[in-house]
């Protein structure tokens, strides 16, 4: 018999295919937002739950289902997942570290780009037909050569982001929990710095941790304050590690000139004062969006939910 397994998306067409070859599955084919009711009701009765980082798995969720065994989340953060419950319950938790890891900084990059240049600004002007030719002062943005990045998060993507950084001709700080060892720093040509020098010191500001209780809006008003008024925030890790309250009155201000937001506190909510602003560059959550790394991310997936049904530690287990 094959385990059972329930999907709480669409996901791509070869994972899709993959799924049903090896499992018995049961997807929800409305490829919507479950709410806690249907989500209870989907995973009645299965070994495996394939959960997405908008799920929210909660002690609720997780007590419904005596037979479940793994959940297992179809995204490197996991904060979506009650880990304490899981584990309580002998539940193994899984996640997609590393294949996400270059289309999340690629996106970072976009992010970043966009910004410095105005690409939004510009894209908007031509299709609104408000553009009337070429002008020395229109749209001025900021060079990124000689400029200092400040990468808050040195792991896998915050040094992924670094590693661009050198085509840029960029000067590279970082803030992390453990200071990277030399060698790294050697590599990147990175300079470790304490939280509160590397804002005062970055032109950009790019945000690489995962969602904590001690990231929880560790950007505050406090912090926005100490930033350069010409620098720019980008953030593609968490929605709630930024204070967007905070950062909406920061960027109306002028204490910074400018954000990258690939995520929100409240997704797919977005602070209606950010939607006004015309210096914020705005995204769907689309750090990992590319056919190759979503498919991917479906075949660790796969690995993970055979592995714990198999009676072995999951590669990618957390918590
Ligand atoms: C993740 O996997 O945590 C990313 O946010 C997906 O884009």
């Amino acid at each position: 018999m094959k385990p059972s397994v329930f999907l709480t998306r669409i996901l791509p067409d070869q994972v899709m295919a993959e799924l049903k070859r090896r499992f018995d599955l049961k997807y929800n084919a409305l490829d919507r937002p479950l709410t806690q009711p249907e989500m209870i009701r989907g995973m009645r009765g299965r070994q495996a739950v394939i959960s997405m980082l908008s799920d929210r798995v909660d002690a609720e969720v997780i007590g419904s289902n005596p037979a479940l065994r793994v959940i297992a989340n179809y995204a490197v953060g996991y904060n979506n997942i009650d880990l304490k419950t899981a584990s309580s319950r002998g539940i193994a938790v899984t996640n997609t570290p590393g294949v996400l890891t270059e289309a999340t900084a690629d996106l970072t990059w976009s992010l970043i780009l966009s910004l410095a240049r105005r690409v939004p600004e510009g894209d908007r002007l031509v299709r609104t037909g408000r553009w009337t030719g070429w002008n020395p002062t229109q749209l001025l943005g900021m060079d990124l050569t000689g400029r200092t990045l400040g990468i808050i998060g040195m792991g896998r993507i915050g040094q992924a982001v670094a590693r661009r950084a050198f085509g840029f001709g960029m000067r590279l700080i970082y803030h992390n929990r453990h200071r990277l060892p030399d060698r790294l720093e050697k590599k990147y040509r990175a300079s470790y710095q304490p939280l509160s020098r590397l804002l005062t010191a970055a032109d950009i500001v790019s945000l690489h941790v995962p969602l904590t209780h001690e990231t929880r809006h560790l950007i505050h008003r406090g912090v926005l304050d100490r930033m350069k008024s010409a620098a720019l925030l980008v953030n593609t890790a968490r929605g709630p590690i930024v204070d967007e309250k905070a950062l909406v009155i920061a960027l109306k201000k002028g204490t910074i000139a400018g954000a990258g937001l690939d995520v929100f506190e409240e997704e797919p909510k977005v602070h209606p004062g950010l939607l006004r602003l015309p210096n914020v560059v705005l995204l769907p959550h689309l750090g990992s969006a590319t056919v190759e790394t979503r498919t991917k991310m479906g075949f660790i997936v796969i690995e993970n939910i055979q592995a714990v049904l198999g009676g072995t530690r999951a590669p990618n287990a957390v918590g």
